[in-house]
């Protein structure tokens, strides 16, 4: 079978994209679930974007070993410089630079020519080349490009040492069959098509992300680039579980391996959302929490005749596990930690210990503890809890006053160092008032609020309100999270875990 490398881009455009924005702590969490999957390549950023962006894709860099690294650069000698920069520690490199090819983005956003292009992306290809081998180069807006025109862009920058050749759909306007046909065309035409790698990078804007990859795949392309949950630009990127369930639910249409090790799907896809204060929608192919549901009676008594018949993937092949064992307040710690375990999540010694604690807090308000529970618990500590956290403010106890008639109230007091403050304040409604309190004790550095995300884990009224907040300062993100079956305390919880971050990073600015 031909081996399709898998080339995630959840921490470049995936990221990129609004309320997608994760710190450095973040991008290390998706970094390693993308290592347990077993991609091949991850781009972990645009390292000349921003000093932000440049610290994350060099610590990512020196941090996987098993999997290619890259950086994306415009066709400039400056960009091209800067990702090698960033990406020359990982065990290997790869420089990804681009240029857009269309008769649209060449008149307006670049205002250059034909020729320029062409000369532009052959000289800066061989530019990369002068650091590292391994260089992708990426055709923007390839999809409508004269193609003609791109056989000549790709004829020139495999002469100039490109060892990948990326076919982007950029605003998501092709189709499955001119996809195959624009692939295939370029492998014809261009004389050393063999000596590259093409690949394909769909925007899902028509909802045709998945099907054009793998129409890009039966066209001869050998790479696929995809985000986990299809995070990305406007309607998001290929869905890297999408193509891959489907190249492997139906190998006989498709007939390609992957290194992916797709039991670790639902784990990352967990993480991705967790990280940026959302959850899958239901009905989410492959990771949405109704993919795997029969709740229509004519479906059901199918399934407990045959699975198959209206089941055509295993929830266990993604990581979902379905032989749920409750557990309650006589559960162990050994019981917590192989459902964990189970779950996808190995936690530390330490970890585990303060995983447990809360698992006994919540058994005390939940009859049982689902699954979701344990995984938010875990997710938690993974993105809330670090040394600036413990060191910070504290909740000890609150109070709200509110009613749809009165101003809502809210008193706090925090705790820190030993030493407890209280103050109170009105808002508009309990959450308002009570960011307000905090706000006065702690008097964190100027911000803007990116999230302030709810969703509750599981069903029934007594589930865990699961909160997400980001601040932004300085163009640094803070997130925080909260977790409780009161979603005011779950809300303030979140609010000191970004602030208290907030205020480490200030005190280091100042010292
Ligand atoms: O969508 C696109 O064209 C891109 C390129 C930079 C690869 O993201
Ligand atoms: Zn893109």
């Amino acid at each position: 079978m031909d081996k399709i490398v898998i080339f995630d881009t959840t921490l470049r455009d995936g990221e990129q994209s609004p309320g997608c924005s994760m710190n450095l702590k973040e991008k290390i969490e998706v970094a390693k679930c993308l290592e347990k999957l077993h991609v091949d390549v991850i781009e972990a950023g645009f390292a000349i974007s921003s000093p932000g962006d440049f610290e994350s894709v060099s610590t990512i860099a020196s941090t996987v070993k098993d999997c290619t690294v890259a950086s994306l650069a415009r066709a400039s000698v400056l960009d091209i410089d800067t990702a090698w920069d960033a990406v020359k520690h990982a065990a290997d490199p790869r420089i990804h630079l681009f240029i857009a090819t269309s008769p649209l983005h060449m008149e307006y956003k670049l205002k250059m020519t034909e020729q320029e292009v062409l000369e532009s992306a052959a000289a800066m290809t061989a530019h990369a080349k002068k650091y590292c081998d391994n260089i992708e180069f990426s055709a923007e807006d390839a999809t409508r490009s004269d193609w003609d025109f791109l056989v000549k862009v790709v004829d020139a920058v495999i002469r100039a040492g490109a060892t990948t050749v990326n076919i982007p759909d950029t605003v998501g306007y092709t189709t499955p069959a001119e996809m195959t046909a624009l692939i295939q065309y370029l492998r014809e035409k261009v004389p050393d098509s063999d000596k590259a790698i093409f690949s394909v990078h769909c925007h899902n804007d028509l909802g045709l992300a998945t099907a054009n990859s793998l129409a890009g795949v039966q066209g001869g392309a050998r790479q696929i680039e995809c985000t986990v949950n299809g995070l990305g630009e406007r309607s998001g990127n290929t869905a890297l579980e999408e193509v891959i369930m489907a190249m492997r639910t139906r190998p006989t249409v498709y007939p390609y391996e992957t290194g992916i090790d797709t039991t670790q799907i639902a784990r990352a896809s967990r993480t991705v959302y967790s990280i940026i204060g959302q959850s899958a929608p239901l009905n989410k192919p492959i990771v949405g929490r109704n993919a795997f549901a029969h709740e229509a009676g004519i479906h059901q008594h199918g399934v407990l005749a045959n699975k198959q018949t209206y089941e055509i993937l295993t929830p266990e092949s993604v990581g979902v596990q379905t032989n749920s064992i409750v557990l309650g307040k006589h559960s162990g710690k050994h019981a917590v930690d192989d459902r964990l375990r189970e779950l996808g999540y190995t936690l530390s010694k330490e970890e585990l210990a303060a995983c447990f604690e809360e698992f006994k807090i919540l058994c005390d308000k939940k009859k049982t503890v689902t699954d979701a529970d344990l995984e938010a618990l875990a997710e938690h500590r993974a993105v809330s809890k670090d040394g600036e956290d413990e060191k910070g403010y504290k909740l000890d106890w609150f109070s709200v006053h509110t009613s749809n008639f009165t101003t809502a109230t809210c008193t706090v007091s925090l705790e820190k160092d030993g030493e407890k403050q209280e103050d109170v304040c009105l808002g508009d409604g309990p959450i308002d008032a009570a960011f307000k309190a905090v706000d006065k004790i702690v008097q964190p550095a100027e911000h803007t609020f990116d999230i302030y995300n709810i969703h509750s884990v599981s069903q029934g009224k007594d589930t865990l309100g699961d909160v997400t907040v980001k601040l932004m300062s300085d163009g640094k993100t803070y997130t925080g999270k909260g977790l409780s079956t009161d979603i005011i305390q779950a809300s303030i919880t979140a609010y000191i875990n970004a602030v208290n971050k907030l205020c480490a990073a200030t005190e280091k600015k100042e010292d």
